[in-house]
């Protein structure tokens, strides 16, 4: 199918048909691992249109029109993880330049801007960006980029993609959204203004924790032609198996978001009435801030679920956190499994205690990866495990 056929067409058909074409080869209907480092030209820069691996794969370039064609926009483009593609976008910036940044975010993006770009120059503030007039106060004139990520990890808030970018680009600053979390199945932030849409397609995207990976998504040639120019000469790059891999989770992207989101649904709601939690973050119940604006700017609320305790000491969460038999505890999300996570301890350790208390992170929170099992064995576990406390 031509790509602007499938770019007509719903998500669903565009997830299984978007940068995907019969190999000219062979024929064979899925995209083949291309596992080659470099490619025959029959004169000097008379080539089929890849010269080197790192700068091109075919099995790559299926992924990004794949992904582009999910998120709608012009151009995806591949990274060798999540972190090297935020990496890929903060270096597009120059020193003197600032970043503004929601304060509840994943920790590698906090270490990676703070302790790795700072260095170099290129300055970083922390807000909570779920109330707009925060972002409006803390925008300085250095500021180049907002980075949003909505929901939020691990708190889940929802922060308004369309506000925050009518005030980003009224000041000139461009507005970079990690979809994560989301997915463009519950969310397309280009669809509202976002410059660029950050991916850790370890996460939902590949959907089964058997791959690392990160994509830029964006509209813009501008910043398409930059991100292209730092993956040829940085190298961040992910090999053909994982592309490949990558293009087998999104096709069923979908049908296992809705999975997700129902069964993330039953284990709040499971949660928020059990005498034993005090409080449930998920942006489903009707009882959060964020949930008039997920049910608007979402097409569903996510498999992501946090929830503290009544007995908020530490051990108690523990106990919880060691009890469990569907639930693992690991780092990560995204996958068919459920995962459970400690962010004091894990995702969120590289954040100093006292920046993560002031943004609302309890050191006794717990983050929850909901799958896509049977939900009522999630919360029969859930509830042996919260026995424990
Ligand atoms: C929201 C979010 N963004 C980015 C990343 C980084 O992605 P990766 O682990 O693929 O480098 C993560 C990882 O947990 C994440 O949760």
């Amino acid at each position: 199918m031509r790509a602007d056929d499938v770019n007509q067409m719903g998500l669903g058909t565009r997830a299984v048909h978007a940068g995907q074409h019969p190999d000219p080869a062979t024929g064979a209907v899925m995209t083949p691992i291309y596992q080659t480092s470099t490619y025959a030209q029959a004169a000097p820069g008379n080539h089929k249109g890849h010269e080197y691996g790192r700068v091109t794969n075919p099995t790559r370039s299926a992924l990004e029109g794949n992904l582009a064609g999910l998120e709608g926009t012009r151009h995806g483009i591949c990274f060798s993880s999540g972190v090297a593609a935020t990496d890929a976008v903060a270096r597009c910036l120059r020193p003197g330049d600032h970043i503004l940044a929601s304060n509840d975010l994943y920790g590698g993006t906090y270490r990676l801007f703070r302790q790795v770009h700072k260095p170099f120059g290129l300055d970083s503030d922390f807000v909570d960006m779920s109330d707009v007039s925060n972002v409006e106060r803390a925008i300085r004139p250095e500021t180049r980029l907002l980075w949003i990520e909505t929901p939020t990890n691990p708190l889940v808030r929802v922060v308004d993609i369309q506000a925050l970018t009518d005030l980003a680009h009224s000041r000139g600053i461009a507005v970079a959204v990690d979809n994560t979390f989301a997915t463009p199945v519950l969310q397309r932030p280009a669809a509202l203004g976002a410059d660029l849409v950050v991916h850790s397609t370890t996460k939902y995207l590949g959907g089964h924790s058997d791959v690392i990976g990160g994509a830029v998504c964006t509209n813009s040639d501008e910043w398409a032609e930059k991100l292209r120019f730092l993956v040829k000469s940085t190298g961040a790059v992910p090999g053909p198996m994982d592309c490949f891999l990558t293009l087998r989770g999104t096709k069923t992207l979908e049908v296992r978001m809705q999975r997700h989101c129902s069964n993330a649904q039953a284990v709040a709601e499971f949660l928020e009435a059990d005498a034993r939690v005090a409080h449930v973050h998920y942006p489903g119940l009707p009882s959060f801030e964020g949930h008039d604006l997920a049910a608007q700017q979402m097409d569903g609320f996510g498999g992501m679920v946090s929830f503290l305790l009544h007995d908020d000491r530490i051990e108690a969460a523990y106990r919880v956190l060691s009890s469990t038999k569907v639930f693992t505890l690991a780092e990560s999300l995204g996958g068919v499994e459920s995962l459970m996570n400690h962010p004091a301890t894990m995702t969120h350790a590289s954040i100093p205690p006292e920046e993560r208390r002031a943004a609302g992170l309890h050191d006794a929170l717990i983050r929850l990866s909901v799958g896509i099992e049977t939900p009522d064995d999630l919360i029969r576990d859930l509830d042996q495990a919260l026995s424990k406390a």
